[in-house]
């Protein structure tokens, strides 16, 4: 059988992962896949270096439109990226009747619902494995290796910029905006870093995860986000003296009134595994109640280990694409009129614990008044830690840790808590997860 046709649209890192991959592996991809996978025509805005990459024997144009009228292309695959132009492309690939393979996190968890409906309607499949945690199959083991579960929570480390960072400010002691110029000039970090940093890029992760997990369609515009911007070391100190440590996680959870959808700086207990989970490597936790707890771990973004996501989802086309569209995977795990309209929760119905770091006047009664605010509003406190006031200093860090309590009830007395005259800079606030 002649080989099934791929047109590539972009060709950089992850689109050269791709071709070379293909290329070294040609032989046991096709004896799993029962037929060969061949790049047949690339798009790309530099004609001459993605020339170069594929070899005089791949048709090199730079308008990706000339490759989604080919009708020799059986598969597209999307590399471009935002929200503009691949989203066009994407539909109008979709409407030829082509197989879409894309890792477009930002495109799916924004417009997906548009994308998946025209998918739907057209019979075509859109796949996405190397949208979520880069070269790690967490995609496939949601929607298909966990399928018997009901799942209760997932919490992932999903974007290696932040936990990079993150590492490197405890390992090191040094405050956010030195290790970001570091990682800059690295290259770890992006010259415009916003979407990792501000925590959109593990929101977008976190986004489809929940879709998948809970049959939701995906609601970006729901999502909390907060990202690493105003964490300090000093913070990350503290955690570790209470045994936790800090990382940006993506949360998706069930809770008794709807669906958490989350991503923020997030204390977690140093014996954790995903505690552990270091430098740019991602990791995704996911409770389900059959099978208990399951980590899945590896690198989240990078060439090779971006492309090991896209092929799979080219052998499973390829395995597939002859199949009746009724019994292919769906989408989103769940039957598109088996979706679930349960709501995201707001912020302030999420239930969770906290940590608050108070600098205080190191006075008689301070800790009484705080803790009664706490005690008037119902928060239980887990844990407080008060660094001893160096020699003549009249000011000092009060730490407090919390149990559960709704976010609403922790604003209001965080709002109580920063009246107090003694109470002498902003609270800083991070979030805390047991993941037990
Ligand atoms: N920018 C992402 C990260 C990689 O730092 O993890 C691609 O999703």
């Amino acid at each position: 059988m002649k080989p099934i046709q791929v047109g590539l649209l972009g060709i950089g890192t992850v689109g050269s992962g791709v071709f070379n991959v293909l290329r070294r592996n040609q032989e046991e991809i096709q004896r799993r896949a029962g037929r060969g996978i061949e790049i047949g025509m690339v798009a790309d805005l530099d004609t001459a270096r993605a020339q170069s990459v594929v070899g005089s024997g791949v048709k090199v144009v730079k308008d990706a439109r000339e490759v989604i009228a080919n009708p020799d292309i059986d598969i597209v695959v999307e590399l471009i990226g935002g929200y503009g132009i691949a989203r066009e492309l994407m539909l109008a690939a979709i409407a030829a009747g082509k197989h879409v393979v894309t890792a477009n996190k930002a495109l799916l968890a924004v417009h997906g619902t548009e994308i998946f409906a025209a998918a739907h309607q057209r019979g075509v499949m859109v796949a996405f494995e190397a949208a979520v945690a880069g070269g790690i199959p967490i995609i496939k083991s949601l929607r298909e290796g966990l399928t018997a579960n009901r799942i209760e929570w997932i919490a992932g480390i999903i974007n290696g910029t932040t936990n990079f960072i993150l590492s490197e400010m405890r390992d090191k002691g040094l405050d956010f905006d030195v290790v970001l110029k570091e990682a800059q000039r690295l290259g770890y970090a992006e010259a415009d870093p916003t979407f990792d940093i501000e925590g959109v890029d593990a929101a977008h992760k976190a986004t489809i995860m929940s879709a998948i997990a809970f049959g939701i369609p995906v609601q970006f515009d729901k999502a909390y986000v907060e990202g690493i911007t105003k964490l300090a070391a000093q913070d990350i100190r503290y955690a570790e003296q209470l045994g936790y440590r800090i990382k940006l996680l993506g949360i998706t959870k069930r809770a008794t009134k709807g669906i958490e959808l989350r991503v923020h700086p997030s204390l977690v207990p140093a014996r954790r595994l995903i505690a552990n989970v270091e430098g740019a490597m991602n990791a995704v936790v996911v409770q389900g109640d059959a099978v208990g707890t399951t980590l899945h771990y590896g690198k989240g973004a990078g060439s090779e280990p971006t492309a090991s996501a896209v092929i799979a989802d080219l052998v499973d086309i390829t395995r597939l694409h002859t199949a009746d569209a009724a019994h292919r995977v769906p989408h989103l795990a769940f039957q598109p009129d088996q979706m679930s309209s349960e709501a995201v929760l707001p912020m302030d119905e999420v239930v969770t614990s906290y940590y608050l770091r108070l600098r205080v006047a190191d006075e008689a009664g301070v800790l009484a008044k705080v803790t009664g605010l706490c005690a008037d509003a119902g928060v239980s406190i887990d844990a407080v830690l008060q660094r001893e006031a160096g020699e003549g200093e009249r000011q000092t860090d009060l730490i407090i840790l919390t149990h559960n309590v709704r976010e609403g009830t922790m604003n209001e007395v965080i709002g109580r808590m920063q009246a107090l005259p003694t109470v002498l800079a902003p609270i800083v606030r991070i979030r805390k997860e047991e993941l037990a």
